[in-house]
């Protein structure tokens, strides 16, 4: 398999000229210099509208396409069924509003405990506006296992939006045995997948996804947001548009005209991806590392990872007994090790889990994260034994 080189791969990020230690990756990661260019070499190209008539028209068109392809590789998806957003939150927002045309009393939808607000909160007002009951899926506070699906499915289940992965613990629930026991159950599925798309091979049909949201900034590419589908699935959906706009799928689902710049650097972005190795080697490289992180986590007593999963991304939710997260972020920002405290929009995930409001403090490792990194914020963890006493 190949392996990640690591200061190889360091030298295409300018951001990282710097001391600072980053362990922010989940928030969004950073950028590398290839992406930048060909966003910025898009924006200069001549682009206009798509179309095959003029050089330009066709330039919009292939950059349009080439984003299709490139992500529909990346997710095992058809690139026909590949639609462009703001954000995953609003093409979620979009798409509740879409399926729930077809919702009405007594039709149920399943949300998790575990998930960020984007896979819920969308879903529930949905759901309320259409007069459909919401069912919640909970978690285990301890491991952060989620509790068994079966529990609350019925043959009126018409969707259940479950988390690829918890921004908040790293869970990675079994995500094709919830699909396969929803579908039994006549339900559709939709998984948010934007925080396992950037640490694990991802695969639209093997998790038993019919709708998959993610969203390239996690990845290295540019702030968009991308919905997942087989283009059969959108062919019967009916979102909201303009009279001109055309009724082709994708297309229908994407408002007004794309950021095709942006759409230059996702390609972009898949590219990098290819080249440091493919999801394989990045899956790898921080499983080493956070094997490394939790060894050293365990000669430290004082501090806490929330939950123990059994399957999980390289993404800790950490706290420090005697110490508020936000002055645990404090230390270790003034130390150059950037590990954010907070809830991070999982608000059900940490009141669930006990933390309220408050949360904890979030460390993630990325391709980027180097073993002297990784020392750092243990030595840094270590120093807040006898803080704020
Ligand atoms: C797991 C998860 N889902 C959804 C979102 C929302 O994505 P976006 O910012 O593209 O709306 C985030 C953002 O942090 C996330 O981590």
């Amino acid at each position: 398999m190949t392996v990640i080189d690591v200061e190889r791969v360091r030298r295409s990020f300018p951001a990282l000229d710097s001391d600072l230690a980053r362990f922010d990756g989940p928030g969004g990661s950073l950028v590398p210099r290839e992406v930048a260019d060909a966003v910025a070499a898009a924006m200069t190209a001549g682009m206009c509208q798509r179309g095959s008539t003029s050089g330009p028209e066709r330039l919009t068109e292939a950059t349009t396409l080439g984003a299709r392809s490139a992500l529909a590789g990346l997710l095992g998806a058809d690139p026909g069924g590949l639609v462009f957003g703001r954000s995953m939150t609003a093409l979620t927002f979009d798409l509740a509003r879409t399926l729930a045309a077809d919702w009405g009393p007594g039709d149920e939808v399943v949300v998790t405990r575990l998930d960020h607000d984007a896979n819920i909160r969308p879903w529930v007002i949905a759901a309320e506006r259409a007069g459909a009951t919401v069912r919640w899926l909970g978690f285990d506070p301890t491991t952060t296992e989620l509790d068994d699906v079966a529990a609350v499915l019925s043959e009126r289940t018409r969707l259940v939006a479950v988390t690829a992965a918890s921004n908040l613990f790293g869970t990675r629930p079994d995500v094709s045995a919830i699909a396969s026991a929803a579908h039994d159950a006549g339900a559709l599925v939709h998984v948010d997948a934007v925080h396992l798309v950037p640490h694990a091979p991802v695969d639209l049909a093997r998790l038993g996804a019919d709708l998959l949201t993610c969203s390239p900034y996690k990845f290295f590419g540019p702030h968009l947001g991308v919905l997942a589908a087989d283009p059969t699935l959108l062919e019967l959906l009916l979102p909201d548009k303009l009279l001109p706009a055309t009724d082709d799928v994708p297309e229908r689902f994407e408002l007004g005209t794309l950021p095709y710049e942006l759409l230059a650097g996702v390609t972009a972005a898949v590219d990098f991806i290819a080249a440091i190795g493919g999801m394989p080697a990045v899956e790898a490289h921080e499983a080493d590392l956070l094997a490394r992180l939790l060894d050293g986590l365990d000669d430290l007593p004082h501090v806490r990872v929330h939950g123990s999963p059994a399957s999980r991304t390289p993404t800790l939710l950490l706290h420090v007994d005697g110490v508020e997260p936000r002055a645990v972020f404090e230390h270790l920002a003034a130390n150059d090790v950037l590990v954010p405290a907070g809830t991070f929009y999982a608000i059900e995930a940490s009141r669930h889990a006990g933390l309220g409001d408050i949360g904890g403090v979030r460390a993630g490792l990325s391709p980027y994260t180097t073993v002297d990194e990784v020392d750092r914020l243990l030595d840094g963890l270590g120093e807040l034994t006898s803080f704020g006493r």
